[in-house]
C-alpha cells in the first residue's frame, strides 16, 4: 500500500512537472569591474508566447581566470516583490566541477540547463570569453525540480578571487 501511494505521488509530481511551462521573461546583467569583465551581450529573444532564448557574452579581460565562485539565490514573487525562496549559496565553481555530486541541485541546473547552450562545460581555468547561446527553457528541464506555477527570479553573482565581478538576474515564469 505504502509503495503504491509513493508511486502514485511520484507519478503525479512528474506528470505535473511535465505539464508545466517555463519561460524566461526578462534578464538583467550588471558589471562590477569593467577592467576584469564586460558584458557586451545580455538579451532575450521572444520565440513564441511560451518560449524565449537567452544569449549572453561575457568578455574576460584578465585571463586565465583560475578562481571562480557563484552565489546563486532563487526568489519567488510575492505581494511585496521578490522574496528569497531557496538556495542562497555560494559554490566554488572549480571544486563544484571536480565533484558535482556534492551539489545535487546545482548539478541539475548546470548540466541540464546551462551546459548544453554554453561554452563553460569544462574544468578551470577559464581562458576565453563566456558565451551562452540561445538558452531556451523547456518543461523537460524542470521535471527534476518541480516548482509550483508562479514567477521567479534567479540571481547569480559571479566572483573571481573573492570579489564580485558581475551579476545576472533571470526572471522566469512557470505556468500550467
Ligand atoms: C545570501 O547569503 C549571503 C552570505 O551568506 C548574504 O550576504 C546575502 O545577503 C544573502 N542574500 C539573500 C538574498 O538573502
Ligand atoms: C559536459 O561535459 C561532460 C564531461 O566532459 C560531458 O560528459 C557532458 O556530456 C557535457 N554536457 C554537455 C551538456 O555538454
Ligand atoms: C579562491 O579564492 C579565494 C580567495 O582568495 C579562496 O578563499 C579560495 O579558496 C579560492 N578557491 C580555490 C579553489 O582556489
Amino acid at each position: 500500500m505504502r509503495g503504491y501511494v509513493t508511486l502514485t505521488l511520484t507519478f503525479t509530481i512528474l506528470s505535473l512537472a511535465y505539464a508545466l511551462k517555463a519561460k524566461l521573461t526578462r534578464v538583467e546583467c550588471l558589471e562590477f569591474d569593467k577592467a576584469f569583465a564586460t558584458i557586451p551581450k545580455c538579451y532575450l529573444k521572444a520565440l513564441s508566447r511560451y518560449r524565449s532564448a537567452f544569449s549572453l557574452h561575457v568578455a574576460l579581460h584578465q585571463v586565465p581566470v583560475t578562481n571562480v565562485s557563484f552565489n546563486a539565490a532563487f526568489f519567488r514573487k510575492g505581494n511585496n516583490g521578490y522574496r528569497l525562496f531557496m538556495y542562497n549559496n555560494t559554490v566554488d565553481f572549480c571544486s563544484f566541477y571536480k565533484n558535482p555530486n556534492r551539489f545535487i541541485f546545482w548539478k541539475i541546473v548546470f548540466f541540464n540547463i546551462i551546459a548544453p547552450s554554453s561554452n563553460i562545460n569544462h574544468t578551470c581555468p577559464f581562458d576565453h570569453d563566456i558565451i551562452v547561446e540561445k538558452l531556451i527553457l523547456d518543461s523537460e528541464m524542470f521535471k527534476m525540480i518541480p516548482f509550483p506555477a508562479d514567477e521567479y527570479m534567479a540571481k547569480v553573482k559571479v566572483a573571481a578571487y573573492n570579489h564580485f565581478k558581475a551579476e545576472i538576474k533571470a526572471y522566469l515564469q512557470i505556468s500550467e
